[in-house]
């Protein structure tokens, strides 16, 4: 494929060979020498209009660690400020001759109509409340390390779905390798028609959480509510919030994650997320690789590739 705009244009088959390779540069990450030449002589640029964390820096890392140039494009001090409109300010950055181009924005869609106005590759790096598919690959990676496996597994993915591009891509790759999903979130937070996604839905976490092999935690994205339903602090973490007398609903050996980032005290208790079984640290070393991997694939279908 030319472009990674969703988990929904991948084959279980490209799902797989993305995690196969991100399991050899899992092991490349951890040597001194972290770096390959596959893509020497390219260029990458971050286009972040949303704030980022994780998936900026680990989009730089893994365009640096395979021998990328890489240029971090700062919105905040771009001409985005004088009104330059989204596309001319991607059709700015194509004529400079770019190869990747990873891109955030918070409408959905945006990331699909860039693809279609660039020469170059596109990544999606999240876009509104649509998709955010580097992060279901790095998520489905830590559940293979750990568990061996993701078809049959059970995975409760807990909280704010409605506004949660993560939960989307997570529901589609994690059907599509055969695990069962379960949404637990009040009906504020679930997504109109959700009984189309072919998943289960519980309002509350006994339920929810009742044999689950993972627990996927997603924090309030209060940024994309509206003034609409906004639940109190305290409120949604007696209910919903993840701590040690809720995860013993799930099975003994259930494994916590948390695409991050967090918010202690109200999503998920510190006492959980620092714990023996959380993987909320794992998932970021997945992410590098996974990453490495997304690049290099897409650089295959490069001209002069
Ligand atoms: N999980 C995730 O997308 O984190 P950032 O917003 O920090 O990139």
């Amino acid at each position: 494929q030319r472009h990674l705009l969703g988990i929904e244009n991948l084959t279980p088959q490209d799902v797989i060979g993305l995690l196969d390779l991100a399991e050899e540069f899992v092991e490349l990450n951890r040597q001194i020498d972290k770096k390959r030449t596959t893509l020497r002589g390219r260029t990458l640029i971050n286009l972040f209009f949303e704030a980022s964390t994780r998936t900026q820096s680990s989009f730089e890392l893994a365009g640096k660690r395979l021998g990328a140039d890489v240029m971090n494009m700062s919105v905040a001090s771009s001409s985005v400020k004088k009104g330059e409109t989204v596309v001319d300010t991607a059709m700015t950055l194509n004529a400079m001759h770019p190869d990747l181009l990873v891109v955030r924005h918070h409408a959905s869609g945006a990331v699909d109509l860039l693809s279609q106005k660039v020469d170059c590759a596109v990544v999606n790096a999240g876009d509104g409340a649509h998709e955010h598919p580097t992060q279901a690959l790095l998520d489905a990676l830590t559940i293979r390390r750990n568990k061996k496996r993701i078809e049959g597994l059970t995975v409760a993915i807990c909280g704010d779905i409605l506004h949660s591009r993560v939960a989307r891509s997570n529901i589609i790759l994690l059907n599509m390798m055969g695990a069962r999903v379960r949404l637990v979130a009040p009906t504020t937070l679930l997504p109109p028609g959700v009984d189309r996604y072919g998943v289960e839905v519980a309002r509350d976490m006994r339920e929810g959480l009742a044999g689950a092999d993972i627990v996927m935690m997603l924090r309030l994205q209060r940024e994309r509510m509206n003034g609409s339903f906004i639940p109190s602090t305290q409120e949604y973490f007696h209910f919903y919030g993840l701590d040690q007398a809720k995860l013993r609903y799930a099975k003994p050996d259930a494994l916590v994650m948390h695409p991050g980032p967090m918010n202690r005290g109200v999503e998920i208790d510190s006492a959980v997320a620092d714990g023996a079984q959380s993987l909320i640290r794992q998932q970021v070393e997945m992410g590098v690789a996974v990453r490495m991997a997304v690049l290099e694939v897409l650089s295959r279908n490069l001209p002069n590739a």
